[in-house]
C-alpha cells in the first residue's frame, strides 16, 4: 500500500507517520528527513539543500525527485511506502506517478491534514525534534517522558533551525502557493481523504486509521488503537506524556 501524508508544516505529518509505519509495516519516506541526513553527512547535496531549507524555500524539483528516486530503489520499499512531505509540487507528483507506475504500483491514498494557520505556528514554535530518529515532541502539546530526551532512543532533542517563527511563516506561505495545487492532482485520481488535524494526537490518529480503512474497504466499526493486535501503535506508546 502506498500512502501519503499531505499538509502544511506543523500539521502533524511526522507525528502520525510513526504510527502508520508501525501499524502497516511500511517505511516512511520523508524528503525533509532525507535532506537533513544529507546535511548531517556533509554531502554536496546536503549543502545545496540547506540553503533553501534555511530560507524556508523548497529544494529544487530535480534534486528532490532524485533523492526520492534513490530512496524508492531500496528493497524495503517493495511492499509499499508512507510518503511524508513528498510530493510537494505538481512536477514532483507527476514524476512520482511515473516512478510508481514503472513499478506496477500507484498512490493508494493521500491523507490531507487540515489545521488552521494559528495552530500551525504555535505547534512549530515549540517543536522539539530527535536528530536521530526524527520523532517530534512539544513541551506543552506532546511532551517527552523525560524532559528534552527522545522517548524512543534517549537522544537529546533539538529545535529545528527552520522552526524560527519567521521561517515557519515563510514555509506556510510557500506551502499555500506551491504545494496546495498538488491536492487537485490527487483529487482528480479520487484518492484524497480529508482529515481534521486538530484535537489530540490520538484523535487525529483514529481519524487517519478510519480514512485508510474506509478507502481500502476494510472494517471501520470499533476502531481502537489499543485493540490493535500488535498493541504497539498507540500514540501514548510513542509520544509519551499525552
Ligand atoms: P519537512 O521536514 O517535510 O517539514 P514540513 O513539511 O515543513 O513539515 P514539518 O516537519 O514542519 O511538520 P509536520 O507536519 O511533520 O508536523 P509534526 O508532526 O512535526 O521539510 C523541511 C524542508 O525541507 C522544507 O521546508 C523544504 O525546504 C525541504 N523539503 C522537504 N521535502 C521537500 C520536497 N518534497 N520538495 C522540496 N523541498 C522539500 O508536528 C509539529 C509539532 O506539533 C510537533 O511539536 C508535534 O509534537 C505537535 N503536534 C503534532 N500533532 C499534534 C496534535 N494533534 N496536537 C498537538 N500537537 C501536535
Ligand atoms: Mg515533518
Amino acid at each position: 500500500m502506498n500512502l501519503a501524508l499531505f499538509g502544511p508544516p506543523g500539521s502533524g505529518k511526522g507525528t502520525q507517520a510513526k504510527f502508520l509505519v508501525q501499524h502497516f509495516g511500511i517505511p516512511q519516506v520523508s524528503t525533509g528527513d532525507l535532506f537533513r541526513a544529507e546535511i548531517k553527512a556533509g554531502s554536496d547535496l546536503g549543502r545545496k539543500a540547506q540553503i533553501d531549507m534555511d530560507r524556508g524555500d523548497l529544494v529544487p524539483d530535480d534534486v528532490t525527485i532524485e533523492i526520492a528516486r534513490r530512496r524508492l530503489s531500496v528493497p524495503d520499499t517493495a511492499g509499499g511506502v508512507l510518503f511524508d512531505g513528498f510530493p510537494r509540487t505538481v512536477p514532483q507528483a507527476v514524476e512520482l506517478d511515473r516512478m510508481l507506475d514503472g513499478m506496477g504500483r500507484r498512490m493508494d491514498r493521500v491523507m490531507f491534514m487540515q489545521v488552521p494557520t494559528e495552530v500551525l505556528v504555535d505547534r512549530l514554535a515549540g517543536r522539539l525534534t530527535c536528530p536521530k530518529c526524527g520523532r517530534t515532541y512539544h513541551p506543552k502539546l506532546a511532551p517527552p517522558r523525560v524532559e528534552a530526551l527522545c522517548d524512543a532512543d534517549g537522544t537529546e532533542l533539538i529545535m529545528r533551525e527552520d522552526d524560527r517563527p519567521e521561517t515557519a511563516r515563510k514555509r506556510i506561505s510557500v506551502y499555500l502557493e506551491q504545494t496546495l495545487p498538488v491536492l487537485a492532482h490527487y483529487r482528480q485520481q479520487h484518492v484524497v481523504s480529508d482529515v481534521d488535524g486538530t484535537g489530540s494526537i490520538e484523535d487525529v490518529w483514529q481519524r487517519i486509521l478510519r480514512a485508510v480503512r474506509v478507502a481500502s474497504g476494510g472494517p471501520t466499526a470499533g476502531i481502537s488503537v489499543a485493540a490493535d493486535p500488535r498493541g504497539n501503535d498507540s500514540p501514548q506508546g510513542l509520544v509519551g506524556g499525552q
